[in-house]
């Protein structure tokens, strides 16, 4: 570490993560193969984990140590992200491996995890338990309430046990409501770890990093100084195979429900008092509570929906959403939609946000622009009038992580042209590339019981409650021509209407060359 560097991290100061058991149910299942023992396996190698731990998975498919031990092997060798597995450090990590078989509902299975666990000693590989529920939502009551039951799930000042929950938090803010209660009826609220995988990426941490330790833009995060912020998560795909999920679903539930309002609350929170997990928490909330409600006039007014046709994207041939597979030939589910939100607060006030997502756009991207205020239209006005270009700050989540400024510069020569320039940083050039999967992240989060990357239920909550308000606008109307965009282009006319109603302009995130 050079003498300029400050290492400093989300959570800095907390204890070593200490020994522990990390129990997954759903443990012959896609997520558990595919992102949770690689992460497990990463942080093994990485030497992140507790100097001892156990990771003991439950389903009801028959196995035995040695058989779900080879299979994560070989599913390791497909979803790893780093090649090949290192077999030396695979065979010290596997013999930590256990398999519990059960149903989730029968009562005796939970006994015999209890002995599984109760072999390993009476220390904290018995009692400090983190319980990862890769099941569906439906059944996160009746483990909670069985581990419980089980003498499993406690809160004795000594050790410590919790339960991760992976999306989704319901449908609808009822929903919701009712999974959280569920869960909360056998663990305390401090207990519960709702995952959003999108906050364990490094980049959107970046953004309170960025924020909150550079003086020059927090000076102008503000109404005074800026006019608009968009932010966009395109995604290039469409549904694919999902179809019967994104039939429920939809692009607001799938994508502006979590992520995207995830990312708004970071971008414009308050400062927290500290980066202790409640303090941000708070904001966060805080700031999704300042969104001006919508009532269905409003949402007529400031919400775009869209669903794509066939078209091309990046030369492939796409089907239209009506057409893929599991979809209802007339859905009218969204698979675009953008919005305007206003947020009542004193630092925002007048300042529109607009947010956006789709499939099947253009390219995969996420990011956030800032757009400053024009000057006053004194100095250049005769050269170039209303085309002098505002200044802009675009947050480039992913990929190629990296900010970039946008302001104007004289072009050379005798002329008095003016024509915007850009600067450009660029994480990858500046430290190297640095690609922890998100899971890594929250799962040693998770163990060393830092909430801060983790949504608290009244977050859940608040945000579905937005969401909530969009839909009952949408309630009994069918899309209408103008809410269908081709395949591979950027979003309905509707959506460029949105902004242009108060003069403004989407700008499409660029290819990086
Ligand atoms: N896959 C992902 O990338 C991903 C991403 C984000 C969120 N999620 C969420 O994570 C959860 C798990 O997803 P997944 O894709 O891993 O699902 P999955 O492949 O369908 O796996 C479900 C797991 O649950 C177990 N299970 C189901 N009913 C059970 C019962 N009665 N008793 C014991 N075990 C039971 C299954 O095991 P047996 O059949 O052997 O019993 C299997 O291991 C879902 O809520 C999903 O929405 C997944």
């Amino acid at each position: 570490m050079s003498d300029h560097t400050m290492t400093f991290r989300l959570g800095e100061g907390r204890k070593a993560v200490a020994p522990c058991t990390i129990v997954i149910f759903g443990a012959s299942g896609d997520l558990t193969v595919r992102k949770l023992i690689p992460a497990l396996y990463h942080l093994f190698k990485d030497k992140q984990m507790p100097p001892s731990f156990r990771v003991v998975g439950f389903a009801r498919r028959e196995k035995t140590d040695a058989s779900w031990r080879a299979e994560l092997r070989a599913g390791l060798d497909q979803f790893s992200r780093t090649k090949p597995v290192d077999e030396a450090v695979w065979a010290a990590f596997s013999a930590n491996l256990h398999y519990c078989m059960g149903d989730l509902t029968d009562t005796a299975a939970y006994a015999r995890l209890e002995a599984l666990l109760t072999s390993f000693g009476s220390g904290p590989l018995r009692e400090n338990l983190l319980f990862y529920l890769a099941i569906s939502p439906s059944q996160f009551g009746i483990v909670a309430e069985n581990v419980h039951r089980a003498g499993l799930l406690h809160q004795d000042g000594t050790a410590w046990q919790r339960l991760v929950v992976e999306k989704p938090f319901g449908h609808d803010l009822a929903s919701a409501h009712t999974l959280n209660s569920e869960l909360t009826r056998f663990a305390t609220e401090q207990q519960v770890f709702r995952i959003d995988h999108y906050l364990g990426k490094e980049t959107v941490q970046n953004i309170l990093m960025f924020r909150f330790s550079n003086a020059i833009f927090e000076r102008l995060w503000n109404r005074d100084s800026i006019d608009h912020v968009q932010i966009t998560v395109s995604e290039k795909l469409g549904v694919g195979d999902r179809g019967g999920y994104y039939e429920e679903a939809g692009a607001i539930r799938d994508m502006l429900q979590n992520h995207i309002l995830q990312v708004l609350a970071l971008v414009a929170m308050e400062p927290p008092v500290s980066l202790e997990a409640e303090d941000v928490r708070d904001e966060k909330v805080k700031l999704l509570k300042s969104i001006r409600p919508l009532t269905p006039e409003d949402v007529a007014k400031q919400v775009v929906r869209g669903q794509y046709f066939a078209g091309t994207v990046a030369g492939q041939p796409r089907p239209g959403y009506r057409q893929e597979i599991k979809v209802k030939p007339d859905s009218n589910v969204e698979t675009y939609v953008a919005a305007k939100l206003y947020i009542d607060n004193w630092r925002w006030s007048g300042v529109p946000f607009y947010l956006r997502t789709g499939k099947n756009l253009p390219l995969s991207a996420s990011e956030v622009r800032i757009q400053f205020r024009r000057t006053p239209n004194v100095l250049f006005a005769a050269q170039c009038g209303d085309k002098l270009d505002p200044n802009a700050l675009t947050l480039r989540l992913q990929p190629n992580e990296g900010i970039s400024l946008r302001f104007n510069g004289k072009v050379p020569g005798t002329s008095l042209a003016v024509r915007p320039v850009r600067m450009h940083f660029s994480y990858d050039s500046e430290f190297g590339a640095y690609t922890p999967e998100a899971y890594e992240r929250l799962l040693l989060e998770a163990m060393a019981g830092d909430a801060t990357l983790f949504i608290r239920r009244d977050e859940v909550e608040t945000a579905w409650s937005i969401v909530d308000s969009i839909r009952a606008g949408w309630e009994g109307k069918p899309l209408t021509n103008h809410e269908f965009y081709a395949a591979g282009t950027w979003g309905p006319i509707a959506a460029e209407d949105l902004l242009a109603q108060s003069g403004h302009a989407w700008r499409d995130p660029q290819p990086i060359t």
